[in-house]
C-alpha cells in the first residue's frame, strides 16, 4: 500500500517513527506500507525521520497526482485542508485523519464524499488519541441505542485541572507544561476554550444518534478562566472539577454542551493528566467505561496505524454515517449550577439558593435549572467561571 502524509508535526513524525520501527513486524503479516510523500508547508526546515529517503514536498498536486492509495492528514488547518480532501477522495484516494477540526465541521459532507467516491474515511485519530472509540460507535449504532456519551476529551484541560487540582501552581504554568508535552494545539485557545472537546463531542454524538449536531448548537464554556479559588469552593463541597463534553437522547431531544463540572464519579475525578475518559450508555450495555492517552505522538498515531490496518485488510467500515435522524438540541434537563463572578445581576439573583463571598468574588450555587436559563442570566457578565454540578449537593 503506498501512502502520502499531509503534515509533518508531532502526529506526522509519530506514524513515520511506526512504520519504521516496526516494517518488518507489518511485512511479516502482509502489511506492507510505503509512505510516497510528504506534504509539509516549510521545506527548508531541519527534519529528523527515521527513514532518510523519504521524500519531502510543499506542492499539493504532487500528493494529488501520486499513485498512493491513501492519504493520512496530520494537519491542524481546517478550510484548506477541507478543500484538499474532497479533492483527494474524488481522485479515489482514502482519507485517514486526526484533523478533528476539519472531520466535526464536515462530518456529513465528508461522509457524503467518500460514499460517493466508495473510497474509506477514516479518523479514529480526531477523537481521544489511542482510545478505541470511533469504530465501536460506527458498528454499535446498527444494532443498539446509543442514548448517552460522556467524556473528558481534551488532555490539554485535563492536565491543567488534574494539576491545579492536586498541586496548585499558576495556571500559565501548567499551561505552558501542557504544551511542552505535546498535548496543547498550536495555539491553544481552543483546548482551553473548550472547543477541541466540542469537536469532539460533535463527532461522537453525531455517530451515536446518526443525528447532525451542529458545532454552534453545542453550549461550550472552557477552563480559561479557572482560579484556584474555585478548586478550594469544590473540595470543600467534596467535588473535583474536570472539563466534561456530554450528550444524551432522551424522549427525541438532545441535551449537548462542553463545560466544567463540579463531580465526585470516581471514573471522571480520577483521571489526571492528559489522560481522556469516556463514558457511553446505550441500550443493549447500560454503561461502559474507556480511559486512556487522549493526545501525544505515538499515542495518536497508534489510532491512525489502526485505521490504516483496517482499509488494507478492507476491515474498515464501509457503510458511512448519514444523518438518518433529526432531533432538536434543547438542553431541557434540570442541573445546579456553580458560577464564581464578581458581580450578581438581578436575573442572576433569582436563580441563587446558595452564596459565599471571598474579597472580590461571589461563589454561587444555583437552584435546578435549565442551561438555557442559566445562559439567559449571565447575559454578557465578564470573567465568570460556571460549572455543572454533576449530583445533588
Ligand atoms: N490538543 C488536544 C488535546 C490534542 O489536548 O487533547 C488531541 O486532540
Amino acid at each position: 500500500m503506498k501512502i502520502a502524509i499531509m503534515g509533518f508535526g508531532t502526529v506526522g513524525t509519530g506514524v513515520e517513527e511506526i512504520l519504521y520501527k516496526k516494517r518488518k513486524s507489518l511485512l511479516k503479516n502482509n502489511f506492507d506500507i510505503k509512505i510516497e510523500r510528504i506534504l509539509i508547508k516549510n521545506k527548508n526546515k531541519e527534519r529528523n525521520p527515521h527513514d532518510k529517503n523519504l521524500i519531502f514536498t510543499d506542492n499539493f498536486d504532487e500528493i494529488l497526482n501520486s499513485p498512493v492509495d491513501t492519504v493520512i492528514d496530520v494537519t491542524s488547518n481546517l478550510e484548506e485542508t477541507y478543500e484538499r480532501i474532497v479533492k483527494l477522495m474524488k481522485s479515489g484516494k482514502n482519507i485517514v485523519t486526526a484533523n478533528k477540526a476539519v472531520v466535526s465541521k464536515y462530518f456529513e459532507d465528508l461522509n457524503d464524499h467518500a460514499r460517493e467516491n466508495k473510497v474509506y474515511f477514516a479518523y479514529e485519530a480526531a477523537v481521544a488519541g489511542a482510545i478505541p472509540i470511533i469504530h465501536p460507535l460506527m458498528e454499535e449504532v446498527f444494532f443498539n441505542d446509543i442514548y448517552e456519551i460522556s467524556g473528558i476529551l481534551n488532555g490539554t484541560s485535563n492536565y491543567i485541572l488534574s494539576k491545579m487540582e492536586r498541586e496548585g501552581p499558576s495556571y500559565d504554568e501548567v499551561l505552558k507544561e501542557a504544551q511542552e508535552l505535546g498535548y496543547a494545539e498550536a495555539d491553544p485557545s481552543a483546548d482551553v476554550g473548550g472547543l477541541d472537546a466540542m469537536r469532539k463531542i460533535r463527532i461522537l454524538s453525531s455517530l451515536a444518534y446518526r443525528a447532525k449536531i451542529s458545532e454552534d448548537e453545542i453550549f461550550t464554556f472552557g477552563i480559561d478562566k479557572v482560579k484556584k479559588s474555585d478548586f478550594d469552593f469544590a473540595k470543600d463541597l467534596g467535588y473535583s472539577i474536570r472539563l466534561l463534553g456530554k450528550s444524551s437522547l432522551r424522549a427525541g431531544k438532545i441535551n449537548i454542551s462542553v463545560m466544567p463540572r463540579f463531580l465526585r464519579d470516581d471514573f471522571f475525578a480520577n483521571t489526571f493528566d492528559g489522560t481522556n475518559a469516556i463514558k457511553v450508555f446505550g441500550e443493549n450495555f447500560k454503561s461502559y467505561e474507556l480511559k486512556g492517552p487522549g493526545a501525544g505522538k505515538l499515542e495518536t498515531a497508534d489510532a491512525i496505524m489502526r485505521d490504516l490496518l483496517r482499509i488494507l485488510a478492507k476491515r474498515e467500515i464501509k457503510t458511512f454515517y448519514q444523518a438518518e435522524n433529526s432531533y432538536p438540541v434543547e438542553n431541557n434537563l434540570e442541573k445546579k449550577y456553580y458560577l464564581r463572578c464578581q458581580k450578581v445581576s438581578d436575573d442572576l439573583k433569582n436563580l441563587i439558593s446558595s452564596e459565599k463571598i471571598v474579597g472580590e468574588d461571589h461563589h454561587l450555587i444555583t437552584k435546578s435549572l435549565r442551561l438555557e436559563e442559566l445562559i439567559h442570566a449571565i447575559g454578557d457578565l465578564e470573567g465568570i467561571f460556571i460549572a455543572e454540578i454533576e449530583e445533588e449537593i
